[in-house]
């Protein structure tokens, strides 16, 4: 049996007089794993914190061609970990080091994929951030590369763990609450883009574009729900509100704001996808339908507020069965450690296969369906054509790797 834990109480001032020898439901095993963090910006630090948090790894070392970022992550890092991080002084030395079981890459967009070659060199685990690449063949070249490597490669591709998004999967695909899914129609509406580091996210050239920076992690979600391969992708879009006087060494900001795609299935299901990048608020909002019921999941953050998000479920199964209607949450410590919990039952997953065990977490090709999705639809919203997938498919010389 999983031993209970009460955070809360095993942190709290009022019970540091209960010794090691009297930590029961408190005692923690120290842990074994050892990471390295590459590329320590905010998605860098957030797996750090998860990590402590969740007190399976220890943060071994990090890497980051910035020295501010090292400092910065090893200053807010320091409350959380006694042990001194080990600081590399280049990107190889860091994948190289025979202390580290697993090596994170959480480097833009634009980089992965050169960072991944000298990972990979490494022979360890990796975890790779989300989008896995800035293009289709570099996306294609780390699924096939993936195929022959002697550990595993996870993306992160975390929305999965969403609170609202564990309980929609769980009715829909595990209870088949909603009877045949036909359905499926997702949206976030949220601010800009948030400043990083050389503004990489202002240029499509550096992220790969909105709808594959920002959306895949939603394209990933309603491929998993469709069960289907896409065949036809419509998309409109474009940059509206945000960035138009942005320039960086004279080059303008090319960054989409908002974006309307819709997704036709191989099985039937039809799937749209909304994208708000000028609103004061973050809101996610899917609702799938089946010939048996309909399922809305929604979260609302109110940053000026700072309050935490609020996510929900509703169910509605009209004469079929139950409705119901309920709030979700994880514990607030968990919640609060980044992407309302997602990324800390992520590293529950990447600690499960670190050790061995066979667990569902995003793979290349999960991560390449999801690119092929977010990419069909940039060139439909270029083009303002509906795009053909198999067509898209093989013209980017594809058809073998996904038949
Ligand atoms: N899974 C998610 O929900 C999620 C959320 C945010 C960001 N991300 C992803 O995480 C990655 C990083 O995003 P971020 O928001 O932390 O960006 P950031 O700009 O805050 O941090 C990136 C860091 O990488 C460093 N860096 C750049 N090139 C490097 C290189 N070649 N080697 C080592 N370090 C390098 C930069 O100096 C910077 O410190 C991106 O791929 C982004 O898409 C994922």
């Amino acid at each position: 049996m999983t031993k209970m834990r009460l955070r809360g109480f095993e942190n709290a001032p009022g019970q540091r007089h209960i010794s090691a020898d009297d930590r029961y439901l408190y005692h923690r095993e120290a842990p074994t794993l050892r990471l390295v963090v590459i590329g320590t910006g905010t998605m860098g630090q957030e797996h750090m914190r998860v990590a402590a948090l969740l007190g399976r790894a220890k943060i071994h070392g990090i890497y980051d061609s910035q020295p501010l970022s090292m400092d910065m992550a090893e200053a807010n890092f320091r409350p959380l970990q006694a042990e001194a991080l080990v600081r590399y002084k280049d990107l190889a030395s860091a994948c190289a080091d025979p202390a580290a079981d697993a090596l994170l890459i959480c480097t833009p967009n634009y980089t992965h994929f050169e960072v991944l070659q000298t990972a990979m060199a490494s022979g360890k685990p990796i975890f790779l951030e989300k989008p896995m690449a800035t293009d289709l063949q570099h996306a294609a070249a780390i699924v096939r590369a993936s195929d022959s490597y002697p550990a595993f490669i996870q993306i992160g591709l975390q929305y999965r763990y969403k609170p609202q998004y564990v309980e929609a999967f769980a009715e829909a695909l595990t209870q088949g609450s909603l009877g045949a899914i036909k359905t499926i129609s997702v949206s976030e509406h949220r601010p800009p883009f948030l400043d990083k580091v050389d503004q990489w996210n202002k240029f499509e050239r550096l992220s790969g574009g909105t709808l594959v920076e920002k959306c895949c992690h939603y394209f990933d979600l309603i491929n998993l729900l469709a069960q289907g391969r896409p065949q036809r992708i419509y998309a409109t879009g474009g940059q509206a509100v945000n960035f138009l006087d942005f320039q960086r060494n004279g080059v303008r900001s090319d960054i989409d704001d908002h974006a309307f795609v819709n997704i036709d299935y191989d099985n039937g299901v039809r799937a749209s996808f909304t994208l708000n990048m000028f609103c004061p608020d973050f809101s996610e909002e899917l609702i799938v339908v089946g010939d048996a019921g309909r399922l809305k999941a929604t979260e609302e953050h109110d940053i000026h507020r700072a309050s935490s998000a609020v996510a929900s479920l509703s169910l509605r199964r009209g004469e079929h069965g139950v409705s119901k209607s309920v709030n979700l949450s994880y514990p607030r410590a968990i919640e609060a450690s980044g992407h309302h919990g997602s990324t800390y039952f992520e590293h529950i997953a990447l600690m499960d296969r670190l050790e061995g065990q066979h667990v569902d977490s995003a793979t290349p090709m999960q991560g390449m369906w999801a690119m092929i999705v977010a990419s069909a639809a940039q060139q439909s919203l270029a083009d303002a054509q509906a795009v053909d997938v198999e067509a898209f498919i093989a013209a980017n010389e594809l058809t073998e790797l996904l038949s």
